[in-house]
């Protein structure tokens, strides 16, 4: 069964230009609900963590230190197809290569500052969400 929810993160490159309010905003008006909402800042562990699947990836170091550089924004959000939907509203991975009007098109400073997480399948949306947030927390 598809689940309705997916998990984001509004990274610290966006936190950091001033980013904030206008993504939140734009998430909101393509109709999706916050489910949970949290500011915080992972630790080189934490982030390590939760990307430990891109472990052998050549640009691991920089993803991990980028993610814990500074504060983030952690939400749950919900919505009918919320992981495809998600996807499409961010755009693609490379801000470049994004669709016009997409957040990374709008806001991502890079391929590896791209402004936003997005969960890629219903199974890593239910993971990432608790990597942050008890059950308690999602309401
Ligand atoms: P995201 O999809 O949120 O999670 C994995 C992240 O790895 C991805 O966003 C990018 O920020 C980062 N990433 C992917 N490819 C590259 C790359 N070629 N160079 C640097 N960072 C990358």
């Amino acid at each position: 069964m598809t689940s309705n929810n997916t998990f984001t993160m509004i990274k610290p490159d966006a936190m950091a230009d001033g980013h904030m309010g206008k993504i939140l905003a734009h998430i909101q008006a393509a109709g999706f609900r916050f489910k949970a909402l949290k500011m915080t800042r992972l630790s080189q562990a934490q982030a390590e963590a939760f990307y430990a699947v891109h472990a052998a990836r050549p640009f691991y170091g920089e993803l991990v230190a980028f993610m814990s550089s500074g504060p983030v924004l952690a939400a749950v959000l919900e919505k009918d197809q919320a992981v495809a939907d998600f996807r499409t509203l961010i755009g693609a991975t490379n801000p470049e290569q994004a669709a016009e009007g997409t957040i990374r098109k709008l806001y991502a400073r890079s391929i590896g500052e791209n402004a936003v997480h997005g969960s890629d399948s219903d199974e890593n949306a239910a993971i990432e969400a608790a990597f942050f947030f008890s059950g308690l927390e999602q309401a």
